[in-house]
């Protein structure tokens, strides 16, 4: 380890006689549409209520894309925001990784469109989707390159245009769901231990409880699978619900265990932003102050793999956190997918 790095804290990767470097992110930035969709208008849509909306879920309104506006377009914007937080300019950038369930097309991938959008030449580009489990994910991925010394700069994104496939006759679901992305550079800073460790899981069984059933190689788009919908969003809410709130609770205890840090000593915990009750939830079972937690789902409710990302930059930008804070991301998606991730900032 180097030794200039604080003692404070326990750095997990110490124990298997760590060789590479820390991984920090330099800066962090985020964009959202500008047009808005409230549950007033979504009243006028399906079967809702405003009151139903906010009691169930805690959200009241959400962002939608332009027309022509992709996830590519989000994620470009969010990725120069970042990097001008960080001081980075596109030739800097060596690998752009993308999380998204809504690439802009099947291929090339988005992470390819990103990087013609934001000029970064120099850059390898590839995308992952591991679903509202995306930026920690791409965190755990791109830290792989630093800390190999593979790359010293990395940009990872999570950007979703998740109102691109979700059923506007569903109340079930459209209510839930809406656009946006975040951006991070990462980067080693000798002086910091950044990101300190990252518990990601999986669970395949479980795939079909939130998917989109159509489009992809099982059943490719035709005549039938349009007419019967089976290109949008479906979910089993309740199921959804409480695995979530298992998930993330679990993986948040791993994570800190790992590290010996005690939820106590962490400045701020951002969980996915997908429904309030399951944020208060997870907070309430990890011992979480509600001064902890950090709450932006009643502006853009659930973005998927943009959702920690943009609750990040907004923390960040609201002053929730300082350089040398702990802080704690917790993430859960379709597969069912899920992630913990502890940070010193
Ligand atoms: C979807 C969700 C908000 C539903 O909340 P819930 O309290 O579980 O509600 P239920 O599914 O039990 O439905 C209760 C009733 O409300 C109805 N309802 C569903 N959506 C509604 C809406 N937008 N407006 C009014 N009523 C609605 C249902 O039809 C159901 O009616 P019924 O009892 O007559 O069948 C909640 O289950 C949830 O947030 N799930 C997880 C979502 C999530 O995190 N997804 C992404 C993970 S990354």
């Amino acid at each position: 380890m180097n030794s200039e790095l604080p003692k404070a804290v326990k750095n997990p990767r110490a124990k298997h006689d760590f060789k590479g470097r820390t991984c920090s992110i330099r800066g962090v930035g985020s964009y959202v549409p500008a047009r808005v969709l409230t549950n007033a208008e979504l009243e006028k849509m399906v079967d809702t209520t405003d009151e139903w909306i906010l009691a169930r879920t805690g959200i009241r309104e959400r962002r939608v894309a332009a027309p022509g506006e992709a996830t590519s377009d989000i994620a470009a914007q969010a990725a120069l925001r970042a990097m001008a937080k960080a001081g980075v300019s596109p030739e800097h950038i060596e690998l752009i990784i993308v999380a998204t369930v809504t690439p802009d097309m099947l291929f090339p991938s988005t992470a390819c469109l990103v990087q013609q959008k934001i000029g970064a030449t120099r850059a390898a580009a590839f995308d992952i989707e591991a679903a509202c489990s995306g930026f920690i994910y791409g965190l755990e991925i791109g830290q792989q390159f630093i800390m190999s010394r593979t790359y010293d700069t990395v940009l990872v994104i999570g950007a979703e245009k998740l109102t691109a496939i979700v059923d506007w006759t569903d109340r079930n679901t459209c209510v839930l769901f809406g656009d946006g992305g975040g951006a991070a550079i990462l980067q080693n800073r000798p002086d910091a231990h950044g990101l300190l460790t990252a518990c990601m899981g999986a669970d395949g069984r479980k795939g079909s409880l939130l998917c989109v059933p159509a489009g992809g190689s099982l059943c490719p788009a035709s005549a039938d699978s349009v007419a019967k919908r089976l290109h949008f969003l479906r979910m089993e809410g309740r199921e959804t619900f409480k695995n979530a709130v298992q998930a993330m609770h679990t993986a948040g205890r791993e994570a800190l265990a790992r590290c010996e840090l005690d939820v106590s000593r962490l400045s701020c915990v951002i969980p996915h932003q997908a429904n309030l009750r399951i944020i208060e939830a997870v907070g309430e079972r990890l011992g979480v102050r509600p001064e902890q937690l950090f709450i932006n789902v009643d502006k853009y409710g659930n973005t998927s793999s943009a959702s920690v990302a943009i609750a990040l930059d907004e923390a960040v930008e609201a002053g929730r956190i300082k350089r040398g804070d702990l802080i704690l991301l917790l993430v859960f998606g379709a597969g069912f997918t899920w992630g913990a991730a502890v940070i010193e900032w």
